[in-house]
């Protein structure tokens, strides 16, 4: 149990807890190694020996306070199979959506498809390197998995149909129940921290909050609240973090690179993690630390986890990654 976890319980650390999203990535040259000689993505994932490898990755160059485990949001669309390939240059695309195959998975089936995600928290939690420290397992939100599968690619804008799509109660209904699931098996195998990754959630016109945003995250947080693990929320690029986190109630919350430090802090009382923009890593040290000082400081008095406002860019150089790393160690 490591210092994120205190930070997350209120207790005094010896400093800010750093990990990033994508800490794991092509930006490493070690993680591009392997991913050149396996170009099936799903099934990287699901090598528990490989994926702990590129888990570890991070943690053996940097001094990180959390392993976030290799995996993706989209095995559950794949454990509900919704088939799902990621293709160079394009990223993820999904076969067709056929609810009424999907709501006929058992738990029994979902459990068998994504057993090597267990194995993999259960090996990785083993490894001396990260005993100390925290093991994040996540889960994509439910509005994120629900785009992903209507939509079968990343999306640039929200296509309105989507909330026309017939029996899409029953298939939220499912896709909650699969993440509850998902989040259960993590836990027991060794996950010690969850977070919820709604990249997506930014998209959602104001009415349509409740349903597809505040209500399911609620179930899964008061869920996961009640396996006695903490939750951290990441509903990217919503217009009121402060009003997610009063309807929600996350154990923490993710911000982005567009929400002003300072003005946050004053009106959220629950820890903060992120913010700082991944492009602050593309400019020279001295402009990096600026940016890295601006987020300490203004989080000096609040509960803050040191993180950035989406993941690491794959054109990110490694030092400046170990550069602000031991930056934010060091800073008292
Ligand atoms: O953060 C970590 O280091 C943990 C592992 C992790 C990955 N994906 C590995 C990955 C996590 C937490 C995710 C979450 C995820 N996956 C999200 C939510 C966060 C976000 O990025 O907004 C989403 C939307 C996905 C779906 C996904 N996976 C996309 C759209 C892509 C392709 C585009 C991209 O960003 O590269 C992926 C591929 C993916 N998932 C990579 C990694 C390291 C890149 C793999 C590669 O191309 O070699």
């Amino acid at each position: 149990m490591g210092i994120l976890k205190d930070c997350i319980n209120n207790k005094k650390t010896s400093s800010v807890p750093v990990w990033f999203m994508r800490q794991a990535g092509r930006y490493l040259p070690e993680f591009r190694d392997i991913r050149f000689k396996n170009t099936n993505f799903i099934n990287l994932c699901l090598n528990s020996k490989l994926a702990k490898e590129i888990t570890l990755q991070p943690l053996k160059r940097f001094e990180l306070d959390a392993a976030i485990i290799f995996s993706d949001i989209l095995l559950i669309p794949y454990a509900l199979d919704q088939e799902v390939v990621f293709e160079k240059n394009f990223g993820p695309r999904l076969g067709t959506l056929n609810i009424k195959n999907i709501l006929k998975t058992t738990h029994e089936d979902i459990i068998k498809k994504l057993k090597p995600v267990y194995e993999l928290v259960k090996i990785t939690s083993n490894e001396q390197i990260v005993r100390k420290k925290d093991l994040i397992g996540f889960v994509g939100g439910t509005w994120t998995i629900l785009l992903y599968m209507f939509n079968k690619k990343s999306p640039k804008n929200l296509s309105e149909e989507i909330y026309q799509l017939s029996d899409q109660d029953k298939l939220i209904k499912k896709i909650v129940d699969t993440q509850k699931l998902h989040i259960k098996k993590q836990i027991e195998n060794g996950s010690t921290i969850i977070q919820i990754f709604d990249s997506w959630a930014g998209l959602l016109d104001e009415n349509k909050l409740y349903k597809y945003l505040y209500e399911p995250t609620l179930e899964i947080v008061e869920y996961t609240k009640n396996l006695g693990v903490k939750v951290i929320c990441f509903p990217r690029s919503i217009e009121s973090y402060k009003k997610f986190c009063d309807i929600v109630k996350p154990d923490a919350i993710n911000i982005d690179y567009k929400v002003d430090p300072y003005k946050i802090s004053e009106q959220i009382e629950i820890p903060i993690q992120g913010g700082m923009d991944p492009n602050s890593l593309l400019l020279d040290r001295n402009d990096m630390y600026k940016d890295a000082k601006k987020y300490l400081d203004a989080f000096k008095n609040h509960k803050y986890i040191f993180n950035l406002g989406h993941g690491i860019m794959p054109k990110t150089d490694p030092e400046n990654v170990k550069a602000l790393v031991n930056f934010v160690k060091e800073f008292k």
